[in-house]
């Protein structure tokens, strides 16, 4: 899409980190914005700041693993600005702990944040964006689709789904005048590690968060050696309107990559 000029965007999880920056960016460029989030005093905030910079704006309080809560979030963009084009499947939250541990409950919470979200989200739009045949689809996944981590294995689980379905879209909309990103973060300096804010009632959380230290480590981790999430915002826009499917942000990734494929001969890597 080179033109985005007075066009609509959908962003999720725009209360904080990469989504917000991606909201704020493509404000900027005269895109009317659609954000959502489960967060809804943090999206408000964002919005101000939309609004401060003269964008227009409307917040959507979300929670995207609800299917009925995304066509909510669909028809309320509809009947405010009349369309949609760009939409970032974007909101993620981790949970951390050895993979027999983890509970029953938070697999569910993960996955229905981290991959069922994107399904809800491409059912929900992708007729409308087809029907125009002018659009782009950004769906946010991670390094961690790439290649699994220990000690948080349902978030490899959904985001490997999520480059799947992002590859499968890819091959479907060829021609259709509609583009597909797939966004594989690494390390981002950003509030993901503080997920379990979000935990629904009554979900315990994950052994991993207090237990071992990981969220300590990882928080450090991010607040150290993360990305600017407006740098990450940068590579969304530019794959936006260069149609372009990967977006890796570190390049060290491509190696890696590569040592994982070639890892899979019968002779090693
Ligand atoms: P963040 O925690 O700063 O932002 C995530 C946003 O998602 C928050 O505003 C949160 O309120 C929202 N959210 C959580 N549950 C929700 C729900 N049920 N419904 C609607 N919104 C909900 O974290 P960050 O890093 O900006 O996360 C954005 C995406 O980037 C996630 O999909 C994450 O998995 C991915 N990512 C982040 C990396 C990093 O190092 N920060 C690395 C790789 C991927």
């Amino acid at each position: 899409m080179k033109d985005l000029e007075g066009k609509v965007a959908v962003v999720t999880g725009a209360a904080s980190g990469i989504g917000r920056a991606t909201a704020l960016l493509l404000a900027g460029q005269g895109m009317r914005l659609a954000i959502a989030d489960i967060d809804a005093a943090g999206l408000g905030v964002v919005a101000g700041e939309i609004e401060a910079t003269g964008g227009r704006v409307l917040a959507v309080p979300t929670d995207v693993g609800s299917a009925a809560a995304i066509d909510a979030l669909r028809d309320a963009t509809l009947e405010a600005y009349g369309a949609v084009h760009v939409v970032h499947n974007n909101a993620g939250v981790v949970a951390s702990g050895p993979v027999e541990e983890v509970s029953l409950d938070l697999w569910r919470w993960v996955l229905d944040v981290d991959l069922w979200s994107v399904i809800h989200g491409v059912r929900a739009f992708l007729p409308l964006l087809r029907a125009q045949g002018d659009g782009h689809i950004v769906n946010t996944a991670s390094v961690a689709g790439l290649q699994a981590f220990a000690g948080i294995a349902p978030y490899n689980v959904a985001k490997a789904g999520v480059v799947a379905v992002s590859e499968t879209l890819r091959l479907e909309l060829q021609g259709s005048g509609v583009g597909v990103s797939v966004l594989c973060p690494g390390p981002v300096a950003t509030q993901i590690v503080h997920s379990e804010r979000n935990l629904p009632t009554g979900v315990a959380a994950s052994v991993g968060s207090t237990a071992d230290g990981f969220r300590e480590r990882a928080a450090t981790n991010l607040a150290t050696t993360g990305l600017d999430p407006m740098d990450v915002a940068g590579m969304v826009l530019e794959a936006i309107i260069e149609d372009r499917f990967w977006i890796l942000t570190h390049a060290e990734w491509y190696d890696q990559v590569e040592a994982r494929a070639k890892a899979m001969r019968p002779e090693g890597p």
